[in-house]
């Protein structure tokens, strides 16, 4: 199939899937494909999840859209879930003391959750705080000030000049944080796992250290969850495992399970600096993402989905470490870095997709899995096989050349 009006900014692999029920996606064929990327880590919950599905033909059939101009009976209620989940509370009944506890601006991606993140930094610290300190190989988005905060030369370069005062430190470097933060600095932002890097995990200490920093420094700490966060990676949010409190935190992808929309969400200290008119958006936090994010939460939260993750992310562990081609294995829960020395894993991924199985690579060496958290144990076992396959034929092409 062509695609000749569309700006080439992707070069697709050649499937045009046109269906998908749970962990399957259907092409235009009709053949089979087990989703192991869940559209990077954004259809948590499958696809044609029902819960969800029913949500937004619910609220289609109502309303489908007003205007941030006015107020709507959702968006208050999914800010104060997401709230709930970054302090902690899992519970619904737990769920009273949150006033004054943080507030939320909703948009529609990951980008637009770091940009408004960024404006509120600079808001709150003025015209001689303003330097964001980021990480080399992070990912934050492709508007100019997230490409900005991306420690990516080459997605920048063609871009230059970028927004100014973006400074890029290495990645699980405490010292190098020590001496980049300056009386200048706005805010420090930080994936906990950086996912596009290749799924690249920090020391354990390192978000500890890191926070402490800022916070001796006056500095903001942003921790980007978009693809980490709402259970994927064995807790709501990967930054509790180390037991801090940013100041900010973004999360998107698989907030609507593929429905569009981002949040950021700041402590209310913070996220009070905003007056009406600093930021805003004509479709953020509109009635159908909204309803599509209270389904996907509600669903996450019923099935406690860090538990869920966890158990299935060490299953599918196990089974790969009896690959003798298989590294390493990096990540966290259903969020998993797959390494090889010895095989190309494009050609891994491109293999996996003609055996019916759906994975990518973020890097040469790396196959990143992100799996729905409803996969069930037969699943695991057809990702396997599809997988060992997958290798045995790049292993056959590589030897052959
Ligand atoms: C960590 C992280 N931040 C930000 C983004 C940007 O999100 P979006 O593509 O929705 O703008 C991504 C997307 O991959 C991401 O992984």
């Amino acid at each position: 199939m062509k695609q000749n009006y569309l700006m080439p900014t992707y070069s697709p692999d050649d499937v045009c899937f046109i269906k998908g029920e749970g962990s399957w996606l259907y092409d235009d064929n009709n053949k089979a494909y087990l989703d192991f990327l869940s559209g990077i880590a954004v259809t948590s919950l499958g696809h044609n999840f029902k819960p969800v599905t029913d949500a937004i033909k619910e609220q289609a059939e109502n309303l489908l859209h007003v205007s941030n101009l006015f107020k709507n009976n959702l968006s208050d209620k999914l800010a104060k879930s997401i709230g709930a989940l970054i302090k902690g509370l899992h519970n619904w009944e737990e769920w009273d003391d949150l006033i004054d506890y943080g507030k939320v601006f909703f948009c529609n991606s990951g980008a637009e959750a770091n940009e408004c993140a960024i404006k509120l930094a600079r808001k709150i610290k003025g015209p001689n705080k303003h330097k964001i300190i980021s990480m080399e190989n992070s990912f934050h988005g492709r508007t100019l000030a997230t490409l900005a905060a991306t420690g990516q030369k080459s997605k920048q370069a063609p871009f230059e000049p970028l927004p100014a005062d973006f400074v890029q430190i290495p990645y699980n470097d405490i010292a190098s944080a020590e001496s980049e933060i300056d009386s200048m600095t706005a805010a420090v932002i930080v994936e906990p796992i950086q996912g596009e890097a290749g799924i690249i995990e920090p020391a354990q200490s390192y978000l500890k250290d890191l926070a402490d920093l800022c916070k001796g420094s006056g500095v903001l700490l942003i921790v980007d969850e978009i693809q980490t966060g709402l259970g994927r990676c064995g807790s709501w949010f990967k930054f509790q495992d180390s037991d801090i409190a940013p100041d900010i935190v973004t999360i998107a992808k698989s907030l609507g399970n593929g429905f569009p929309i981002g949040a950021c969400w700041a402590t209310t200290e913070v996220a009070d600096n905003f007056s009406p008119g600093d930021h805003g958006t004509t479709f953020g936090g509109q009635l159908l993402a909204c309803s599509a994010a209270l389904a996907t939460l509600s669903s996450l939260m019923y099935m406690n989905a860090p538990i869920q993750t966890q158990r299935l992310g060490q299953i599918i562990k196990d089974k790969l470490s009896q690959f003798p081609e298989v590294d390493s294995i990096r990540g966290a829960g259903l969020l998993l870095g797959i390494v090889f020395s010895d095989l190309d894993a494009k050609q891994i991924q491109l293999n996996a997709l003609k055996h019916g199985l759906v994975v990518n690579a973020p890097r040469k060496d790396t196959i990143r899995i992100a799996p729905s958290f409803l996969i069930d144990e037969v699943e695991i076992d057809t990702f396997i096989n599809k997988f060992r396959q997958a290798v045995d034929d790049t292993k056959e092409a590589t030897d052959a050349k």
